[in-house]
């Protein structure tokens, strides 16, 4: 029987689509980063890799791996694989888009409010028993009615983002996409800036954009310092896309107001990070897409995808046609 190597748990009905399929699974339960020489190790007679975490898929690995038929991600973002390798390879992988946009929608918008009222690092005050009376002037965070949302990547995630800002504050959406996205125009009244301008005049500035080599560090000190002194960073899409050094500075020099993280750089932060004592900063350990329902969509989507691979059809979610 065919075999497919799972490199963490996942649902027990993605586990049985893909048993009821015909395929044997292994499943790597053990929870820590597996290097690529341990993956290359672990690959050794399966056919389909189901991949959940950052491993990286590049030229080494493939040619590593000859006797793989077939990679199914369970993330939507694919920055961890050489695309133009799986291409010579022929490789076809897939990703799992649409099933984790609210998800992720949700957790940037959780940031965005929790920046906004410093959620975080109030608690903590508690824990360091600071609070001890009430001072009107102590405390103070800012309202996000009718500010100005600036989406960077008005995709999947980006939209569902721009629709709870619109939804629960009127705020007005603002956008920056390689391509004008006139659906959402239309649907939420958002408006197509350039970049600087998107820097300028966002009020909360929320990133959605894959990782590629245009977007890497692209938020550092010279975008900082276009944003509004009262601007709140939001970042759920990769660490690798903000400047982690500049964005200290610009936190601690009040460049911008505020940071909210479920990304950084790298993977996990170090537990010392000065960004974690900061007021108005909020760190998250990717949890973007965690939700339980969010992670069986994910984990079936996979699934579905690696058998489809395997029976020799189209992956319906293949991101290398
Ligand atoms: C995704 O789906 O890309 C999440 O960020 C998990 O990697």
């Amino acid at each position: 029987m065919e075999k497919v190597l799972i490199t963490r748990q996942i649902s027990d009905d993605a586990l049985a689509l893909i048993r009821n399929s015909g395929y044997e699974v292994t499943v790597y339960t053990e929870l820590r980063n597996i290097s690529q020489d341990e993956l290359i190790e672990m690959c050794k007679g399966h056919v389909g890799l189901l991949s959940v975490g950052p491993n990286k898929i590049d030229e080494r690995f493939l040619s590593a791996c000859p006797q793989l038929k077939a990679i199914a991600l369970m993330s939507v973002g694919f920055d961890k694989v050489d695309l133009l390798a799986a291409n010579r390879h022929q490789m076809p992988v897939s990703n799992t888009p649409d099933v984790l946009s609210e998800a992720t929608a949700d957790t940037a918008f959780l940031l965005m409010l929790s920046v906004a009222r410093k959620a975080f690092y109030m608690h903590k005050t508690i824990e360091r028993g600071e609070w001890k009376f009430f001072d009107p002037m102590q405390n103070l965070g800012q309202d996000l009615y009718g500010k100005t949302l600036g989406v960077f990547g008005l995709g999947r995630i980006g939209l569902e983002m721009a629709k709870k800002a619109k939804a629960a504050y009127g705020m007005n959406i603002i956008y920056h996409n390689r391509n004008k996205n006139e659906q959402a125009e239309k649907l939420i009244g958002a408006k197509y800036l350039s970049f600087d301008e998107l820097l300028q005049q966002s009020d909360v500035l929320s990133v959605h954009v894959n990782l590629t080599a245009e977007t890497k560090g692209l938020f550092d000190k010279n975008a900082f310092e276009k944003m509004k002194p009262n601007a709140i960073f939001i970042n759920t899409a990769r660490g690798a896309i903000h400047n982690e050094d500049d964005l200290l500075a610009a936190l601690q020099n009040g460049i911008i107001w505020g940071a909210g993280l479920d990304v950084t750089n790298p993977e996990p932060m170090d537990r010392n990070n000065m960004l974690l004592n900061m007021e108005n900063v909020c760190v998250l350990p990717h949890i973007g897409s965690a939700t339980k329902e969010t992670r069986e969509k994910m984990a079936m989507m996979a699934a579905e995808n690696m058998v489809a691979a395997l029976k020799g059809k189209r992956m319906p979610q293949v991101i290398n046609p």
